[in-house]
């Protein structure tokens, strides 16, 4: 990838030469347990979109780390909600990232994992449509897929009544799909929250206050506070923030 705005290490060993991606990769190396990454972007006070989407906070420099983020996943966890409304489309990955997966032993592209409890999810959207891996949608037992969704889609279904998330990931590890990335939204991330699933956030904070009105990146009931510590900070030159917390 053409290296644009420059991202430095500020913490914990800062560095003044910026990331190439290999350095950037090992940053954010997968891990030899399962794990459930969350990724976010956010204003400067809190804002989780402007103008309703997540567009209007992310730069050239999130979108690398994104990028490589999504690179070094098993499966891409994604809430129902963000889906639909961001329009997700199929998961695409370039030659030099699809070459980093085979060198790895891993699948060419990460399962995308699509997480609903209603199944009111449209076949025809590109997410499923235009899959390189059959996606899986996490239901709950008591769900009805819509006409030709199961065509496009596996359903995984965990719980009766609500998605029950704990159970939905540990078949997720046993498929073999231990290296997790989630990408929201607000209240999947929240659920998550609630349930102590989340081992690692990567938040990006981008340098813009966008004033009240949009929601936070969590949602939902409020629960326990849970300490998620810090392990790196890295600063792109357009002032953007990276951060990464997670559990020991
Ligand atoms: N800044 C960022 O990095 C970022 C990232 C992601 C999203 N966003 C923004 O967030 C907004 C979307 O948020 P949202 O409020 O719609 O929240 P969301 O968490 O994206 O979606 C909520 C929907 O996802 C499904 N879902 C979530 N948690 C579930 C659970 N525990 N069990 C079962 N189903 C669950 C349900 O779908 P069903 O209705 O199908 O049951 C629910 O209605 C958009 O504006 C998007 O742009 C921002």
């Amino acid at each position: 990838m053409t290296v644009g705005i420059p991202i430095r290490r500020l913490w914990p060993e800062p560095s003044t030469e910026p990331l190439d991606d290999t350095t950037l990769t090992s940053l954010y190396g997968r891990v030899d347990r399962p794990r459930l990454r969350v990724n976010f972007v956010s204003s400067l006070d809190g804002a989780v979109t402007v103008d309703g989407y997540s567009a209007g906070l992310s730069g050239e420099p999130d979108k690398r780390v994104f990028g490589l983020l999504r690179m070094v996943c098993d499966a891409l966890v994604v809430a129902a909600g963000t889906l639909r409304h961001e329009g997700y489309r199929a998961v695409r990955l370039d030659e030099r990232r699809r070459a980093w997966r085979r060198d790895h032993g891993l699948t060419a592209y990460p399962t995308l994992v699509v997480v609903s409890g209603s199944l009111d999810l449209d076949p025809a959207q590109a997410a499923f449509a235009d899959a390189p891996v059959r996606p899986i949608v996490l239901t709950r037992a008591d769900a009805d897929p819509p006409p030709g969704l199961t065509d496009v889609a596996d359903l995984l279904r965990c719980g009766t009544g609500r998605v029950d998330l704990a159970a939905g990931l540990a078949e997720l590890h046993r498929r073999g799909l231990t290296q997790l990335l989630c990408e929201g939204g607000p209240h999947l991330f929240g659920a998550l929250t609630a349930a102590d699933l989340v081992d690692e956030l990567c938040l990006t904070v981008s340098p813009l206050l966008a004033g009240p009105g949009p929601g936070r990146i969590t949602a939902g009931d409020a629960g326990s506070p849970r300490h998620l510590p810090l392990r790196h900070v890295l600063a792109a030159d357009d002032g953007v923030l990276m951060l990464r917390h997670a559990r020991p």
